[in-house]
């Protein structure tokens, strides 16, 4: 026996799975007993002290930190956002389209707020690219290789498609984008807190999540991460007083932004949703992303290897290399079969033709039994 995690007293820790198959990390994680713990001590906090900005603040660079350690980026790279969205919209303020450079390459797997903001720089001059799928649902290299030329802006990819649970070739995209002078804008949000993301190494610009799925933490909170070169180079036209370099100035005749990633902030932090946030990356954090990751690939391999031998139609690619945590099944009705899955007891979510089930290290085979079973009891919904 080697002395890895204890997965079943880390499980304990989720009352939820006393009742349910939950498969719907992707949609929002569980509420884990010390989170729960961190947010009635928010209650407390506020009965007993009423204000508390320096714990506050603490708090808030403690959230800073710890995402900039899971990602293996420096704090200064990092800004803690109310969520994914307003990461995404600070750094479009803060780019320019009025030049040559004004193509905004879009993968069509982004989540709709991926695409939605770039269409709404317009107005701004921004022309976007979409780059489609091919008939499988996945999109090969040379698709980015066609789209990419020397008018693009920004390429905006999504780590781990929402809609069918396939990973992007991240590097070769980083590697064309450079190549050619644009910059790659990666949302993580399907994959923080569940695969091992090293931004460093991957070479992306700019990174979004939040805090809700796999991170374990809350929603109205997220981050937004700027590769340390481009920060100074970059001044978002949306900012506010928590984005100057010196918060307490209360300076009203200029603008004088953070020269680390917080010029990208707004206004008063979320507080209470930092107290979640901290408390669910400490989770991740004490046992490690490294065998978290380790877990959620082998217990969403098994679960594709058996629901194919039940005769499931599976959207997702089995290369451990090409998927993350999600298992997209398809059905003729994805809607109805998710429901009569939840009158089991079994939560999943949907999109589209498919059911996704969406698993975190807080899974067993024992959540596989009970979506195979429920699977199979409805197979007429089955594609
Ligand atoms: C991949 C991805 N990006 C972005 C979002 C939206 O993020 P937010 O609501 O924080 O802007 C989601 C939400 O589900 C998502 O799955």
């Amino acid at each position: 026996m080697t002395g890895g995690p204890d997965w079943a007293a880390f499980r304990a820790l989720f009352p939820t799975l006393e009742r349910k198959a939950y498969l719907a990390s992707g949609s929002y994680g569980l509420l884990g007993r010390p989170v729960e713990a961190a947010m009635r001590l928010y209650l407390e906090d506020r009965l007993e002290k009423g204000v508390d900005w320096g714990g506050w603040g603490e708090r808030h660079e403690a959230v800073r930190g710890g995402v900039a350690a899971l990602l293996n980026a420096h704090p200064d790279e990092i800004a803690v956002t109310t969520s994914a969205s307003a990461g995404i919209n600070a750094l479009a303020s803060a780019l320019e389209f009025s030049g040559p450079r004004n193509k905004v390459a879009v993968s069509n797997l982004e989540f709709p707020t991926g695409a939605q903001i770039w269409h709404a720089q317009e107005p701004r001059g921004a022309v976007v690219e979409h780059i489609p799928e091919d008939g499988d649902g996945f999109i090969p290299l040379e698709h980015f290789e066609r789209a990419i030329d020397e008018h693009t802006r920004l390429v905006a990819l999504t780590h781990v498609g929402y809609r069918n649970g396939a990973r992007v070739d991240v590097e070769g995209v980083v590697r064309i984008a450079h190549e050619r002078g644009a910059l790659v804008l990666l949302d993580i949000f399907q994959s923080v807190g569940a695969l091992e993301i090293d931004l460093t190494a991957l070479g992306v610009d700019f990174a979004v999540g939040g805090m809700l799925k796999y991170l374990l933490g809350t929603a109205g909170v997220g981050f937004l991460y700027v590769a340390r070169p481009h920060i100074a180079a970059l001044t978002p036209t949306a900012s506010g007083w928590f984005a100057q370099a010196d918060i307490g100035a209360m300076d009203i005749f200029a603008n004088r932004p953070s020269p680390t990633a917080r010029r990208f902030e707004a206004g008063t932090p979320p507080v209470s949703n930092c107290y979640a946030a901290e408390a669910g990356i400490d989770l991740i954090r004490q046992i490690g992303i490294g065998p978290i990751a380790q877990r959620v690939r082998e217990t969403t391999g098994e679960a594709m290897d058996r629901l194919a031998d039940a005769g499931c139609t599976l959207a997702t690619p089995r290369d451990d290399r090409w998927r993350g945590p999600q298992v997209a099944i398809r059905s003729t009705d994805a809607a109805a079969l998710a429901e009569r899955l939840a009158a089991r007891g079994v939560v999943v979510s949907w999109r589209e033709d498919k059911v996704r089930a969406m698993f975190h290290a807080y899974n067993t085979g024992a959540d596989t039994d009970a979506l195979i079973e429920g699977l199979l009891a409805h197979r007429d919904l089955l594609a």
